[in-house]
């Protein structure tokens, strides 16, 4: 039987790669999605159902419009510097408004769960290659709201028979190799897409925001993950709870720091020319260093990254940068 499944935020950047995806296995795809930072022109696969998770009318009619099998839900709000200036849109659309989605498919008996967390619940890195049991301290009221809603679907398992897939995404990067859908914000706010921006504006200027952290060059260290290998990822988490219950967090990433000046670099051998630069204060909220330790996510749903090169991620951004479509 084709699994029907609900894609919350299926108009943003990871949500329409993975509705894609879906679409591509012969899943029934339904994108639930506000339009409020995704685009319509990314709304190529599935039924779309326009609502906004703060309003649970809008989810009770997008529940029950058909059967789920299962939700995912990649609706978040994700700009760490916003969250510590506006902490209160970041919990209500991302703590509330995933309660709203919650009690919806309670209410429409729909009790698989796939949910987009992030590496910053980790907060300070206390470990070299970060796995699921380092300690969860949050720096920022982004990461808070994602490690919010992990407890909240935790405690759901044991009072509800309710189960769940939490991924730990480290730093998506990339575009869906035939160029035809990738990373836009607006503002745009991540690495990549800002060096793209910067070699093909030259009026737009590429800052680097901070020079002293402790690391080896004194720039962020990330973990950059491909986004279909992300999306493989949420693959391997449906067929794992057709089976498995409660709730399960897994980290996504790649194991390897790349500093942004590594990044720039890579970007700069893609490319073909230098990339200017200037530096800029750290920004709030963001952590030194964060990398992945992987190994859960590739014992217990046997994933395996299959984009390990920097160069080669960075290469689909660009296809989709230098022929954006929004
Ligand atoms: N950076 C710059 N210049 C820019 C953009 C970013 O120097 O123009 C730096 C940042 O300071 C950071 C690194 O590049 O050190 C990566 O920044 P991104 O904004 O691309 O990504 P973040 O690591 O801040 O955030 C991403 C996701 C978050 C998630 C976080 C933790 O966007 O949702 O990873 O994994 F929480």
């Amino acid at each position: 039987k084709k699994l029907s499944l609900l894609v919350c935020g299926g108009a943003g950047y990871i949500g329409s790669h993975m509705a894609r995806m879906l679409d591509s296995y012969g899943y029934e795809v339904t994108v639930f999605d506000n339009l409020s930072t995704g685009y319509s022109k990314a709304l190529k696969w599935g039924e779309f159902i326009k609502g906004d998770l703060r309003n649970p009318d809008d989810l009770d009619k997008a529940l029950g419009s058909k059967k789920f099998d299962a939700v995912f839900h990649f609706s978040g709000l994700i700009v760490v510097s916003d969250s510590v200036k506006h902490p209160f849109q970041y919990y209500d659309n991302n703590v509330t408004g995933t309660l709203n989605l919650l009690q919806a498919m309670r209410n429409h008996g729909v009790n698989k769960f796939v949910f987009s967390s992030s590496a910053a619940v980790y907060g300070e890195p206390v470990m070299d290659l970060i796995t699921e049991s380092h300690p969860l301290a949050p720096l920022n009221p982004y990461g808070k709201t994602k490690l919010y809603v992990e407890e909240i679907i935790a405690d759901y398992a044991t009072a509800y028979n309710f189960n769940s897939v939490s991924f730990r995404y480290f730093n998506a990067a990339g575009a869906h190799p035939d160029g035809s859908i990738g990373e836009a914000h607006r503002p745009e706010t991540h690495l990549i897409p800002n060096i793209l921006l910067s070699s093909l504006d030259q009026g737009r200027k590429l800052k680097i925001f901070g020079d002293d952290y402790p690391t080896p060059d004194g720039t962020c260290v990330r973990d950059y993950i491909h986004i279909q290998d992300l999306c493989e990822a949420h693959l391997a988490a449906i067929n794992f709870l057709e089976t498995a219950h409660g709730a399960h967090s897994f980290n996504l990433g790649n194991g390897n720091g790349f500093s942004v000046l590594d990044v720039i670099n890579a970007a700069g051998d893609v490319i073909g020319k230098k990339i200017p630069y200037e530096f800029e204060p750290k920004r709030d909220g963001d952590s030194p260093r964060l990398v992945a330790d992987s190994s859960k996510a590739h014992n217990i749903l046997n994933w395996t990254p299959r984009y390990k090169d920097l160069r080669e991620i960075i290469e689909t951004a660009y296809r989709w940068h230098k022929n954006p479509v929004f």
